[in-house]
């Protein structure tokens, strides 16, 4: 072959190869979000992600453009160009470009460079835009009805209406609104956006959001009108036990300023002032707890359309309240997310009809029903039939939970509530005109709308339903806030119950935003002392800036919480953001404990709900309040001590990691005996003290086989709210992989499967609320939905199925693949969606042939553990390891650890027999 033909064929391979291979950009974000509307982010993060079909893709250098619209993007007009950066980064980047204005809208873009010189083209352009700034851009007034109110009881809920004339063809509009209570918008007479439960629950004296809807297609030329109704909601509606309401405020009222802007560049406000009419309608009583009584006949038909007589409604008024507090809503929005049909129609002993949902849910029952003028529909919700098969709803305690519907008559009639939600599986119909059938029932599924990130199954399908129940503990306890329950006269946003499920949380869904938001009102309602509260927002003890009610385990949520978001998504700015509160918590520990450097001096709620028996030679696993304090003392100080590390706050770093030591050593003084023995012989209080390192070096194994002997002992788990989400990771570290699994699989009472082989579709509140015999735990404290025990769900994406996060490298830069074959198991396979992009692991063993896919995505890179493998024998994609040079491979006792960057592959060997 000539020489000419040789390079022109190599030179088409080349073309080919190169060809072949893609790079791409996309899944372009601003502070988590897709296209946000109406942020106040003054220096926005922006995140994208690679594609690439090679392998090993890493990026070397990025260009991020912004411009005033696509057009000047494509033209190349920018407002702001980042210049060709070097560097690996592609999530949280700072938008470096000019200060950005009130309503400012950009369009941006980003192209990549890979490590092997190759460039992108440009991503699709994305948005953001930016919401009011300041307190003088709204002009809007807070305005009230003008109505007689029995604040002592829920009253009907107030509409509130104006028509406008828009003379002009319209550009783009807006509605910046926000309320006391909840709202719900129309223009037109169509709704406003798909969002309920707005403007959200925050701590409202100091943070109130307000929403930006982009409401261009909603308006027209001409007449125009906007109708908005108020609901209490967690403002001024019933709340927390004892019969309370009126918590933040007595009035409903609203802000509203909806901005029109013309093709000729005008611009028209219209705003909420004493020029709004108001009236009562159809909803007679709505309360989150209580339910909703509607009254179809007194609907106002046409009442948010233009023409619409208002002759009769009443005058609003005008009144002062801070606007200094508007702040843009930056959580996730709570929406309708899922439908289900119910599975059956029951006649219970009792004779009640009872419809069965097949799944503990919260949100609300959707219903067409049609009867005569003045007919009625009553449902009950409950979360459990009793054990003779009846509706029970004692475990409600003053939750009435129920909805009342009264027909119009004359055709086909649908309802759904409107400013309440249910937590049920059961629904009784104790009114219905006609026949029930269940065509006529839909479930709605209402929460904050997260995007699920985590999957995990195994080869036990007892554990995948485990899971299942996890993540619908997930989805009935976002709704808007964290929550210890969906369903009793409670739901509200404990601070321990998200300490412990955070992580899990973080697995399952992308929940920064939710928890950014939350953590901001946890440092709202943040006592001047540093005390947290138990709830947050606080409701128990708001009016009261000086009375402390902090507990070990619940107000560590401060710190916590902001480090497993760190963790989770690499985000620094979290712990910048919530500093000042984490170290005010901490330092509030400190003071109490003084010179001793004990703190012992609060109450607290202990191991909360730990195992409890009337057995005469096992009194229960009560562990010392004393010593829970103190080791969290020690948990949140080391949090900080990291915190101030990767923040770069020598001094603090200093202050707090000899503050730990001082700690450490007044635990161990206080709690250990020379020989590795703990004052609380208890499963929580080794796994707390071994969990927070608070053992000597040399006394961890001693303490680790103390703990598994325990176990072993008890063959169950003793431990609450604490030591339930350590123990299988603690068994777990120190090699205690069998007694790990028998408290994952065990499935009589005390355990996590028990609740399944009673029926449970989500997490209960305590490992007994149906008892063996199937009756009830105590009435006043039994939640069938409550998510803290579910905080074992980490540990099976983690541990079991193998994907971690290196603390060194957070957000997933750099995966820590090491999965653990356990007991039975054949099998176990996870995936998290991360900022990145997708990372999975799963294991699979026949005799004694190990396969593990993995996927990590572009620009990171993993560390990978191969249990019980010898190097010599691990294939990948079927050629030997050792020939694969882009892999670092090495033996290390009886695994195998190698390096890899992005792709996917495909492991098998041989196990040995570690
Ligand atoms: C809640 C919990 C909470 C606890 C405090 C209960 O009423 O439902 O989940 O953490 O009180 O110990």
């Amino acid at each position: 072959m000539k020489k000419e033909m040789v390079i022109l064929i190599s030179l088409i391979g080349f073309c080919i190869a190169s060809a072949a291979e893609t790079l791409s950009v996309g899944n372009l974000r601003c502070e988590y979000k897709t296209n946000p509307l109406g942020i106040d982010v003054k220096q926005p993060r922006l995140s994208w992600q690679l594609i690439s079909s090679r392998r090993n893709t890493m990026q070397s250098a990025y260009l991020i453009r912004v411009a005033a619209s696509v057009e000047d993007l494509l033209a190349n007009t920018s407002v702001w160009d980042s210049g060709k950066i070097t560097s690996d980064q592609s999530v949280h980047v700072v938008y470096g470009g000019p200060a950005l204005a009130s309503r400012q809208r950009v369009y941006w873009q980003v192209r990549v460079w890979d490590d092997a010189g190759k460039s992108s083209s440009w991503s699709d352009p994305a948005y953001f835009e930016m919401g009011l700034l300041s307190e003088a851009d709204w002009q809007a007034q807070w305005i009230r009805a003008d109505l007689p109110e029995d604040t002592t009881k829920s009253n009907p809920a107030v509409m509130m209406r104006k028509e406008f004339q828009l003379a002009k063809p319209i550009t783009s509009a807006r509605l910046y609104i926000t309320a006391l209570g909840l709202y719900e918008a129309e223009l037109n007479g169509q709704r406003v956006g798909d969002q309920v439960f707005t403007p959200g629950w925050t701590s409202y004296d100091h943070r109130l959001q307000y929403q930006t809807y982009d409401v261009t297609s909603l308006l027209q030329q001409g007449a125009n009108a906007i109708g908005v109704t108020l609901g209490d909601g967690w403002y001024r509606g019933r709340l927390a036990w004892g019969n309370k309401r009126n918590i933040y405020g007595k009035n409903t009222a609203l802000l509203a300023q909806l901005e029109v802007l013309f093709a000729d560049g005008g611009v028209q406000r219209i705003l909420t002032d004493a020029s709004w009419k108001a009236a009562t309608g159809p909803i007679l009583l709505s309360d989150i707890y209580d339910g909703e009584v509607y009254d179809a006949r007194l609907q106002k038909p046409g009442w948010s359309k233009a023409g619409f007589d208002d002759s009769q409604w009443n005058k609003v008024v005008v009144f002062d309240h801070p606007k200094n507090i508007l702040v843009a809503a930056e959580g996730l929005p709570v929406r309708k997310i899922q439908m289900l049909k119910p599975v059956k129609l029951l006649i219970t002993p009792a004779g009640e009809k009872v419809i069965d949902m097949g799944q503990n849910m919260v949100g609300w029952i959707r219903f067409t029903v049609q009867g005569e003028v003045g007919d009625r529909v009553r449902l009950r919700h409950a979360e459990v039939l009793d054990k003779n098969g009846n509706f029970y709803t004692e475990n409600l305690r003053s939750a009435k939970q129920t909805i009342e519907y009264h027909l119009k008559g004359g055709g086909i009639e649908t309802f759904e509530p409107h400013f309440t939600f249910q937590g049920f599986r059961y629904v009784a119909v104790d009114e219905w005109p006609g026949e029930v059938k269940l065509e006529n029932f839909t479930g709605v599924v209402v929460h904050s709308d997260f995007t699920p990130t985590g999957t995990f199954t195994c080869s036990d399908t007892m554990i995948n339903q485990l899971q299942h129940n996890i993540q619908w503990g997930q989805k009935g306890n976002f709704l808007d806030v964290p929550t210890d329950c969906p369903q009793r006269d409670e739901r509200l946003g404990w601070t321990g119950d998200a300490q412990v499920f955070a992580r899990t949380a973080c697995f399952n869904a992308d929940v920064a935003a939710f928890y950014t938001k939350w953590l901001k009102d946890l440092a709202a309602d943040q006592k001047e002392s540093g005390a947290v509260p138990h709830v947050i927002p606080n409701v128990l003890n708001r009016h009261d800036p000086v009375k402390e009610a902090a507990s070990a385990g619940w107000a560590d949520a401060a710190v916590v919480v902001p480090w497993i978001v760190y963790l989770s998504y690499g985000d620094t700015r979290i712990l910048q953001q919530q500093y000042p509160s984490m170290k005010a918590w901490v330092d509030y520990m400190a003071n109490k404990a003084g010179e001793s450097y004990l703190w012992t001096s609060d109450f607290t709620f202990g191991d909360w709900l730990a195992f409890a028996t009337t057995r005469s030679d096992y009194p229960g696993a009560t562990t010392d309040k004393d010593l829970i304090c103190q080791a969290y003392f020690a948990r949140s100080t080391a949090l900080l001590l990291q915190t101030a590390k990767v923040l770069g706050y020598q001094e603090d770093a200093q202050k707090y990691g000899e503050l730990l030591e001082k700690i450490k050593k007044a635990f161990q003084d206080e709690f250990l005996t020379p020989n590795g023995r703990i004052a609380s012989n208890t499963q929580t209080a080794y796994c707390l003290a071994l969990a927070f390192d608070l053992f000597p070096e040399g006394q961890k194994k001693v303490a680790a086989e103390r703990l598994a002997k325990d176990v072993r002992h008890f063959k169950h788990l003793t431990t609450g709210f604490l030591g339930t989400p350590l123990i299988c990771d603690v068994l777990g570290q120190y090699g205690y992989l069998d007694e790990a699994y028998m408290l994952l699989t065990r499935k009589q009472y005390p355990s996590w499967l028990y609740p399944i082989t009673r029926g449970a579709t989500t997490i209960w509140e305590r490992w007994d609320g149906i008892k063996a015999d199937s009756s009830f735990q105590n009435a006043g404290m039994n939640s069938f939905n409550h998510y803290a025990y579910g905080a074992i769900g980490e540990w099976l994406y983690r541990f079991v199925a193998g994907i971690d996060i290196d603390p060194a490298q957070p957000g997933y830069k750099h995966i820590l693949i090491q999965p653990h074959p356990l007991g039975e198991l054949s099998s176990a396979s996870a995936c998290h969606r991360s900022l990145y992009g997708n990372i999975c692991c799963s294991w699979v063993i026949k005799e004694t042939t190990m396969t593990l896919s993995v996927e990590i995505p572009a620009n990171t890179r993993a560390t990978v553990r191969l249990p019980q493998a010898t190097l010599a024998d691990v294939k990948e994609s079927g050629v030997p390891l050792r020939r694969l040079a882009s892999m670092q491979a090495r033996q290390q006792a009886s695994d195998v650890i190698l390096t890899i960057g992005s792709g996917k592959y495909t492991f098998r060997y041989k196990m040995n027999k570690s």
